[in-house]
């Protein structure tokens, strides 16, 4: 393994009914609330009012974002640093998806420093302090509830990057598998392909004795697989998505990296293509995922195989290690598509016309990958062969 830090602060609160701790959380920050949301789900299904009544009993001044996009705009969380600056804003509550949570951390970012919140996106000035954050989680799929990442996009200019900072850990995360039970069918297929991937990248590395993070990742990715299947076909079981849910938060919580350099080029192609197309991540994912697999398994067959045999159930008698780990790529895409995942980009109606453009994007900050470092002509034929 690689020499490594590993400090996670957040504070988790799993299971039915937590929100209570709201309570004991938030008069520990001030009294000025800016409570940042999305487009309308906790409305429709009531998470709305039930955090509402928290505040009011706390007798807080409650501020509001709401109509933060999939996809989450810069342009917004400009209006949410514009609140903090003028209304002086104590604590951030961020209560929905990834989306929210991200804009929400960099709205706690940008509301401490005097320059454009897109600086801090691109790395042009560092995050020296951030104002506390705190979510409620509604959709199992990004780890941003326990992690220090967020992903923004420039409208304007159709950029999505990634950014991170200690700074924006939340302090607390709230994760009630019943406030999941509305996410439709769709969008928990995207976040079950989005949490396979989150391990997928970090299993992929070219460090040596990572046993016990190997076994690890393997683990997560066989409950998925087990746990998957039935809930598309039964939204509102508690058990699954309790184990659903837990599964998202680990699989990007920096545990499985422990010891290892993740690879992430997947990741950086599917955002240069929700950047220029506005698709969901999980979504690209899905596509994507299996023909960068295909691309790289020469590098380390074995490692493939390894996959393929202790997650797919790949039987390796008689084949090749190439052999096994091509079967079992083929396994994980079938196993996506009969969820309901999309497998190519002309699912979205994305045909080659920009392919210039999505390479560039995906290469905007030079080679990719760590498993396999692509150059542009990898990452074309990536595209190529998800077109
Ligand atoms: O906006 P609302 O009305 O709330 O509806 C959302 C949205 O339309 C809906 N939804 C959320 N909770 C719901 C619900 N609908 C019904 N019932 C509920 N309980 O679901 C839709 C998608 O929400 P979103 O937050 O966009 O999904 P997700 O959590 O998958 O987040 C995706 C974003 O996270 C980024 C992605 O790139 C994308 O921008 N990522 C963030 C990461 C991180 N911070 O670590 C890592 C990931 O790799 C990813 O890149
Ligand atoms: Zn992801």
């Amino acid at each position: 393994m690689n020499s490594f830090t590993f400090k996670n602060p957040v504070r988790l609160y799993f299971g039915k009914g937590e929100l209570r701790q709201l309570k004991k959380e938030l008069p520990r920050y001030g009294r000025n609330i800016l409570l940042v949301y999305g487009g309308g789900s906790i409305k429709r299904n009531g998470i709305y009012e039930e955090v509402i009544s928290i505040l009011n009993e706390l007798d807080l001044n409650v501020f509001e974002l709401g109509g933060v996009e999939p996809n989450p705009r810069v342009e917004t969380a400009r209006k949410g640093i514009e609140i903090c600056k003028r209304e002086s804003i104590d604590f951030v509550l961020a209560v929905g998806g990834g989306s929210v949570i991200d804009c929400s951390k960099l709205i706690v970012a940008g509301a401490k420093l005097e320059e454009d919140p897109w600086k801090i996106v691109t790395n042009q000035v560092p995050v020296k302090d951030a104002l506390p954050l705190g979510t409620v989680l509604t959709l199992a799929a990004t780890g941003s509830e326990m992690n220090a990442n967020s992903v923004i996009t420039y409208g304007a200019t159709k950029e999505k990057y990634g950014w991170s900072s200690g700074k924006v850990f939340p302090k607390f995360s709230i994760l009630d598998p019943t406030y999941t039970m509305t996410v439709p069918k769709d969008q928990t297929v995207y976040g079950i392909v989005d949490m396979m991937s989150h391990v997928f990248e970090q299993y992929f590395h070219d460090a040596e004795n990572t046993l016990i993070m190997d076994e690890l990742c393997e683990g997560v990715l066989r409950t998925v697989i087990e746990t998957a299947p039935k809930l598309v076909e039964d939204l509102e079981n508690y058990e699954l998505r309790e184990t659903i849910l837990l599964s998202g938060t680990i699989a990007l919580n920096g545990m499985l990296s422990m010891g290892s350099e993740g690879d992430w080029a997947t990741h950086e192609i599917e955002h240069a293509v929700s950047a220029v197309y506005d698709i969901p991540h999980g979504g690209g994912l899905a596509i994507l995922f299996p023909n960068w697999m295909k691309h790289v398994m020469h590098v380390n067959p074995a490692r493939f195989a390894r996959l393929a045999t202790k997650v797919f159930q790949v039987d390796p008698s008689n084949k090749s290690d190439e052999e096994i780990a091509l079967e079992g790529i083929e396994r994980l895409k079938a196993f996506w598509t009969t969820l309901g995942a999309p497998s190519r980009l002309k699912d979205y109606g994305i045909d080659d016309s920009k392919l210039d453009v999505l390479v560039g994007k995906a290469m905007a900050n030079g080679p990719i990958g760590t498993f396999k470092v692509l150059d542009e002509e990898d990452v074309r034929e990536i595209f190529r062969m998800s077109l």
